[in-house]
């Protein structure tokens, strides 16, 4: 390619790099992580308008169980002390508006950040004005399809690529939990790695896109992130991009009863089952095993889990006297 074509293609791509999203931002870990707050400004920096709608306490764990507020914010108050005691169940923060929390799991957050707030800031329903909903950095990964329904931070994803919404879920490999107050501002401080890389897939994903007439993802589909561990002493800073599947080398709990206390206790089991590749490119690489090195894994993922044909038939037709009523 001659050197003034390659100059060109640069100066277009980085044109529709620039045309900003409407994005949702939000996690599990609360609406004052160090990793949400990061990335927060990060997609700001990149001309995005992003409007962040946290849980109002950790919430991690909780996958997709949907809990609704049924009083303002009981004691301890928000995260890290964010939010008073009795403070309305959702709201703003004072110094930036496009800051909120809401007292409820991940995946009601995301619901409540698309029915209520979006209109708000948006001024127009979530289906006429948000194209992305971004989900995490998570603090910790969560790697294989069981920790896929147990992540909070994946529950607000699937919720939102049910509601039809476009959503990326994130998980970093660095498990600390931190407030924003605790970021040093240096480039290589976790949080802001996170960050970066996922400002990285954003724009990725936005590029060569007019969302006004197409969408970002599929409907019924979205992806998620797995990225390395970040943190000082380790020297990943810039890890590459690897198309991965969420089966392959993943986990799931299995239990033991402990000897001393008598009390189950879990271990994890690389089992046959969370492993079995029957959707999608089998050829890619599992998560959990790309993701445990300088590389950050991205598996796309439907909602649709209805088993696929070959798979299902034999069941069916095995079923069939039962669908046949005899
Ligand atoms: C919750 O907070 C709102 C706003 O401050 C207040 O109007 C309402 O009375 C409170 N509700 C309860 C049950 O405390
Ligand atoms: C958006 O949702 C509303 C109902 O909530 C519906 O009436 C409307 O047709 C939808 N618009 C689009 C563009 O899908
Ligand atoms: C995770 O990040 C925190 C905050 O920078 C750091 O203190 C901690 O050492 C990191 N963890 C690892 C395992 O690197
Ligand atoms: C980064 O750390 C790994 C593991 O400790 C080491 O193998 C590698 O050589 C280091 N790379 C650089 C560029 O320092």
């Amino acid at each position: 390619m001659p050197a003034k074509t390659l100059v060109a293609a640069v100066a277009l791509s980085f044109a529709s790099a620039v045309a900003g999203l409407n994005i949702i931002l939000t996690n599990d870990d609360s609406w004052a992580s160090a990793n949400i707050r990061a990335t927060f400004t990060a997609l700001k920096a990149d001309g995005h308008n992003v409007v962040l709608v946290g849980p109002a306490v950790q919430q991690s764990g909780r996958g997709g169980t949907f809990v609704l507020p049924t009083s303002n914010i009981t004691a301890p108050g928000g995260e890290f002390g964010t939010i008073p005691v009795g403070a309305p169940f959702f709201g703003q923060d004072l110094q930036n508006q496009n800051l909120w929390y809401f007292n409820g799991t991940p995946a009601a957050t995301a619901a409540f950040a698309l029915d209520i707030i979006a209109p708000i800031h948006f001024g127009k329903p979530a289906n006429q004005s948000v194209d992305l909903v971004v989900s995490g950095p998570n603090e910790g990964n969560n790697n294989g399809p069981f920790l896929y329904t147990l992540s909070g931070t994946i529950g607000a994803a699937y919720l939102s690529v049910e509601r039809g919404f476009p959503a990326i879920a994130l998980s970093a490999g660095n498990n600390t939990h931190r407030s924003f107050t605790t970021n040093t501002g240096a480039k290589t401080d976790p949080a802001n790695l996170a960050a970066a890389v996922t400002a990285q897939l954003v724009t990725a994903l936005a590029r060569g896109v007019n969302t006004k007439k197409q969408r970002l993802l599929p409907l019924g589909v979205g992806i998620s992130v797995n990225l390395p561990l970040f943190g000082p002493g380790n020297n990943c800073t810039a890890p590459r991009f690897v198309a991965s599947r969420m089966t392959g080398g993943a986990i799931v709990s299995q239990l033991s009863l402990d000897p001393v206390t008598g009390f189950p206790v879990s271990a994890n089991l690389v089992a046959n089952g969370v492993n079995a590749c029957l959707n999608g490119n089998c050829k890619l690489p599992g998560e959990t095993i790309v993701s445990a090195t300088c590389q950050t894994v991205v598996s796309v993922f439907s909602v649709d889990y209805d088993a696929p044909t070959v798979v299902a038939a034999p069941v069916q037709a095995h079923l069939g006297p039962l669908f046949r009523g005899q």
